[in-house]
């Protein structure tokens, strides 16, 4: 297998946005010329966040609603109360369920929690209503069809090692609500959607990771196919909760914490400095070694004549010096090919929606 160079000018994000080449080298851009796609729609549904995109006017627009609810029991009062500040809600049986962007300035109102109707990328089993507050938000972000021809694809992960059937029913409940819109949809592996994203100019050619809330996921493709894909069951979430069990802080402020200003390439200053670093350490050696282990059982099918580039994306690479880290442990490792130049996605938190959206407009 050799990898070819992409010699096509690399086209302006609000032009662009389809893979050259399928598997058998069609050109695909000559079927793609205009610069909208009002037909088109791509989706990530992330276990924090669930991000819309669509072309409009030669433009990607992304829109996005914090995957995360809050249940009251129902009284007349709060539900006055939410009408008058604006904040999305549903009634179920006895509660208020305030879902979205919403269910975060609801639960500090509250001095509490907003829960997850996802968990580690797939649905959550522990809340009775996740897929109904999922179908919630999707609704807040995506009308319904405007034609039959109109297409959506969303992201899914990769199936998690230890409970691979778990994403077939998380899949199959998410197509069926999309269905119901009105939508031709299909689903695309976020590993997937990053290298459609990023990679146009190495001919999406290239490892395409996505380090979330719930997990991360990798896919390495040649033109486009996917060759190797996997997750490890670590993200976002992972760290603030690891790191708030060893110092006794609460989830939300260590995930603030790490937002807001924390820098992995300098030493802790505190305890919370240094269990975030220690959690970040093992989450990117899980990943390189998990990595390393699908190379090399998949190294007899990869014949690459040229070094593979990575992208790292995911709100999880953030963070201050997550790139030289993750680089760091890479180089030393042995891998049974050549990785090239190691780069942060243009924007980490809308690159899976736009590769979907790629996946869409084709
Ligand atoms: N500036 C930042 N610094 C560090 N971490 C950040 C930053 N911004 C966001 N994050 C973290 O990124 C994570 C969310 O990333 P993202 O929105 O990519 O996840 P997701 O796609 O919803 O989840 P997944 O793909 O795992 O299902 C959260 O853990 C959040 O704390
Ligand atoms: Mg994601």
């Amino acid at each position: 297998m050799t990898v070819k160079t992409n010699n096509d000018k690399h086209e302006a994000e609000t032009t662009t946005g389809t893979p050259d080449m399928d598997s058998q080298g069609r050109d695909y851009k000559k079927q793609n010329t205009g610069n909208s796609d009002p037909n088109a729609i791509g989706v990530d549904i992330g276990t924090s966040k669930i991000v819309f995109a669509q072309k409009k006017n030669g433009q990607i627009k992304y829109d996005s609603h914090r995957n995360a609810f809050i249940s009251v029991e129902y009284s007349s009062f709060t539900e006055k109360i939410l009408k008058q500040n604006q904040i999305r809600y549903h009634q179920f049986d006895n509660s208020l369920v305030v879902y979205g962007d919403g269910a975060e300035v609801f639960a500090d109102m509250l001095n509490t929690e907003a829960r997850r109707p996802m968990r580690k990328g797939l649905l959550n089993a522990d809340e009775a209503h996740s897929i109904d507050i999922i179908k919630k938000i999707i609704d807040d972000l995506v009308d319904s069809a405007k034609s039959p021809q109109a297409k959506l694809i969303f992201s899914v992960p990769d199936a998690p090692k230890d409970s691979p059937s778990d994403i077939i029913y998380h899949e199959a409940l998410l197509k069926r609500h999309l269905e119901q819109k009105g939508f031709t949809t299909n689903s695309i592996n976020e590993g997937l959607a990053v290298v459609f994203s990023e990679l146009e100019d190495e001919n999406f050619t290239g490892l395409g990771i996505s380090a979330g809330g719930g997990m991360c996921n990798v896919c390495l493709a040649y033109l486009s196919v996917p060759l190797v894909s996997f997750s490890i069951n670590k993200g976002g979430d992972y760290l603030d909760d690891a790191a708030a069990s060893v110092t006794g802080m609460v989830n939300t402020r260590v995930r603030s914490f790490k937002e807001n200003g924390f820098n992995l390439g300098t030493p802790p200053r505190d305890k919370v400095e240094d269990a975030l670093q220690v959690y970040h350490d093992d989450l990117i050696t899980s990943l390189v070694r998990t990595l390393k282990t699908s190379i090399h059982s998949a190294s007899s099918t990869l014949n690459v004549d040229r070094p593979i580039p990575i992208v790292l994306s995911g709100g999880t690479v953030k963070v201050k010096g997550f790139k030289d880290r993750f680089e760091k442990l890479m180089k030393e490792e042995n891998f049974p090919l050549e990785f090239g130049k190691i780069r942060i996605a243009k924007d980490p938190l809308t690159a899976t929606a736009k590769g979907a959206l790629i996946a869409a407009m084709n």
